[in-house]
């Protein structure tokens, strides 16, 4: 069984995307930690992120097993993530470890921008999780806070901005709905009310 999450910057996917993978014994992927994994090595190298043909090199060769790693989730990363995962031959260098992860049983999760359109456009389940931009702005406000980096709401909120624009306007697997994704917003909605939302059309649907 595949459960495929899409929706734009801090909309609340990741925090759901695990919850349900716990409550269902599922594996889950962060998707987006792929493309902050690239660019971060890009960056540790001094690579320019202009430069596709070494975003491309370092996409073939990405070391998947430190996900975990908490520098990825810093904004800077997000932003330069959010550079190279417009370049195509790094999408398609991500592909098959995507759909050989959302293949395991007894099933697995996976959260991003393309999940229910390009990766697995044979999920069981697509979910697209959307939250005004002020209100993602206050959420990753807060978190960044929480992990001690100094940031303003004002420019989380541009940040955003900007980051939607391109993820949804670039050629290659814009950020939108799959004709078959549900839609959930959750800007009135706190994590836990988000989460049984979310499980109701999940249970609805299998
Ligand atoms: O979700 P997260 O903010 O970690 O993603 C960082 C960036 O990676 C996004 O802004 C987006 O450009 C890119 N991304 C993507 N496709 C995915 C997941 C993330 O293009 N499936």
């Amino acid at each position: 069984m595949i459960i495929a999450i899409d929706g734009p910057a801090a909309s609340g996917k990741g925090t759901l995307g695990k919850r349900l993978s716990e409550h269902f014994g599922f594996a889950h992927l962060d998707t987006g930690l792929l493309y902050r994994a690239v660019a971060r090595v890009m960056l540790d190298q001094e690579i320019a992120l202009t430069d596709r043909d070494a975003a491309h090199e370092v996409a073939l060769n990405l070391d998947v097993t430190h996900l975990d790693d908490p520098r990825l989730r810093g904004a800077q990363m997000g932003e330069a993530a959010s550079m190279i995962s417009g370049y195509q031959p790094v999408r398609d260098a991500l592909l098959a470890f995507q759909r050989q992860f959302a293949e395991q049983p007894p099933g697995a999760v996976l959260d991003g921008r393309d999940i229910g359109t390009v990766v697995c456009p044979h999920a069981d389940v697509k979910l697209f999780i959307t939250a005004t931009p002020e209100e993602r702005a206050r959420r990753r406000h807060l978190e960044l806070l929480k992990r001690g980096e100094q940031t303003e709401y004002e420019t989380i909120l541009g940040d955003i901005r900007r980051r939607d624009e391109r993820d949804m306007n670039r050629a290659t697997a814009p950020l939108k709905p799959a004709a078959d994704a549900i839609t959930l917003d959750t800007t009135r909605l706190d994590a836990e009310a988000a989460f049984q939302a979310a499980l109701d059309l999940v249970k609805a649907k299998v």
